[in-house]
């Protein structure tokens, strides 16, 4: 890749655990998690995120980087560099972004209009209500959508990431912070409890596989993992930078900003006496509710959504970034060029995303992974999140194991390690053993298989 000799390096270790927290942690932790928690029966589902987080998460992501700091490239010519054969990977994630992003950027469009909303009227009444009937309209969502695309189009055209780098580093932590007084607000709703006990005490007659498929594909979205943004992102790491500890930090972070979301959300969808079933209205159905019961409730929210509406964006460049950086690298594509082709593809597919929620596509449907059919919106999140990005983990580990050889992946993850590695014995069984069959697993269950055996 041409940029190989100029290649830059993150700065400090603070600046790319901020850069790798940004693109993982977004919508993914704020506005899905909360209602996946809500649609797979609370506590059981948030176990069993919690243990895949540890085993899956922490492996996938020691794989991904120290592929991409071994080879200092990105995702598709990282794979490529090592065999030939298997460039096809890279490709692959590059799909799976560029299919992500265009959901994605309808949920940001959402988040715009929130935004909107809080800044001219202060506060929306009737936020369920309202949420429903604004994402089934047919032109402004799409408008919206196009604002958020815009903005992501901007950041990635203008390579402006140095700035991005930068804010992230104050806006992440105020983030933090502001959840953590929602949550608290939210905590002390009356009869808040009864959700904290929905959500911490799992119910084990919720449990079913197709739970583990949603918390395994949640896991997947929520760390950026299984399409090789990780590896690109890597590649800009120094030598002496420890990966073993980096693969433990972006998982924590990432999963206390999920945690605290549920605990701004869930308690006061019970307080309200709200649906926890009803999906992605859940943050938009109930926060609105808990402004208005806090002081400063106007301000409050402007400044939550403007942070959610960063945390998706610093999510949405990365994913931009990368069918783009593979156009400019291997199409030899100009950026511009890039930008706006990429750009403007997501926003047409995003648009008809956003179409199905209404009456205008609402009744087409998609029989492949649902017997009784997914509009388009659903369609998009559960092949990226269900489909292609385990399948991106699957090819991962198959790829270590058989490909990149064990000696050379240990010989990259202990350069620089402190403490020589000492987790890698579990990362080896992990790598080898449970992540493929929880893998394939999710597979038979996802083809029915699993379901018929054990019922
Ligand atoms: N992890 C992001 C989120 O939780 O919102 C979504 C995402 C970003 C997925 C980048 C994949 C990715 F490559």
């Amino acid at each position: 890749m041409e940029q190989s000799e100029k290649r830059g390096q993150w700065g400090s270790r603070f600046g790319f655990i901020m850069a790798a927290a940004g693109s993982a942690v977004g919508l993914g932790n704020l506005w899905k998690f909360p209602y996946l928690v809500g649609k797979n029966g609370g506590g059981v589902f948030v176990l069993i995120y919690l243990v895949i987080v540890v085993f899956l998460g922490y492996t996938m992501m020691l794989g991904e980087l120290a592929i991409g700091r071994n080879t200092k490239l990105n995702q598709y010519n990282a794979y490529r560099s090592i065999n030939s054969k298997t460039g096809f990977m890279g490709v692959f994630g590059i799909l799976s972004a560029f299919l992500i992003l265009s959901f994605y950027s309808v949920v940001g469009g959402w988040i715009c209009k929130y935004l909107f909303e809080f800044v001219i009227r202060g506060i929306i009444p009737d936020s369920q209500n309202f949420f429903n009937l604004y994402v089934s309209g047919t032109w402004e969502p799409i408008l919206w959508h196009a604002v958020f695309m815009a903005l992501t189009l901007i950041i990635v055209f203008g390579g402006v990431s140095g700035g991005i780098e930068k804010a992230s580093k104050i806006m992440m932590p105020t983030l933090l912070v502001f959840l953590i007084i929602i949550a608290v607000r939210s905590l002390t709703l009356p009869n808040a409890m009864e959700g904290v006990a929905y959500y911490l005490k799992p119910d084990f007659s919720k449990f079913s596989f197709q739970v583990v498929v949603a918390a395994m594909g949640q896991v997947f979205f929520s760390l950026s993992m299984g399409m090789g943004v990780l590896v690109t992102y890597g590649s800009y790491l120094k030598g002496e930078e420890d990966l073993s500890n980096n693969a433990l930090t972006i998982p924590a972070i990432d999963t206390i900003v999920a945690l605290l979301a549920g605990f701004a959300i869930i308690p006061a969808v019970f307080s309200f006496g709200m649906e926890v079933t009803q999906g992605p209205g859940l943050l938009f159905g109930t926060l609105p509710a808990v402004f208005d019961q806090m002081p400063f409730g106007q301000l409050f929210g402007i400044i939550f959504f403007l942070l959610v509406l960063f945390a998706g964006l610093t999510s949405s460049i990365s994913l931009l970034e990368s069918p783009v950086s593979w156009a400019i690298d291997s199409l030899k594509w100009n950026r511009k060029t890039a930008v706006i082709v990429f750009a403007g593809l997501c926003f047409i597919i995003g648009a008809a995303a956003s179409l199905s929620m209404g009456p205008v596509l609402g009744d087409f449907k998609i029989y492949w992974f649902d017997p009784k059919g997914q509009v388009i919106f659903d369609f998009l999140d559960y092949l990226t999140a269900n489909i292609l990005m385990p399948l991106g983990g699957l090819l991962l580990s198959l790829f270590i194991t058989f490909i990149w050889g064990y000696d050379r992946a240990f010989a990259e993850i202990r350069k620089g390690s402190k403490s020589n590695f000492s987790m890698g014995g579990f990362w080896k069984i992990s790598m080898m053993v449970l992540v493929p069959i929880m893998l394939i697993l999710v597979f038979l269950q996802q083809m029915g298989i699993l379901s018929r055996f054990i019922g």
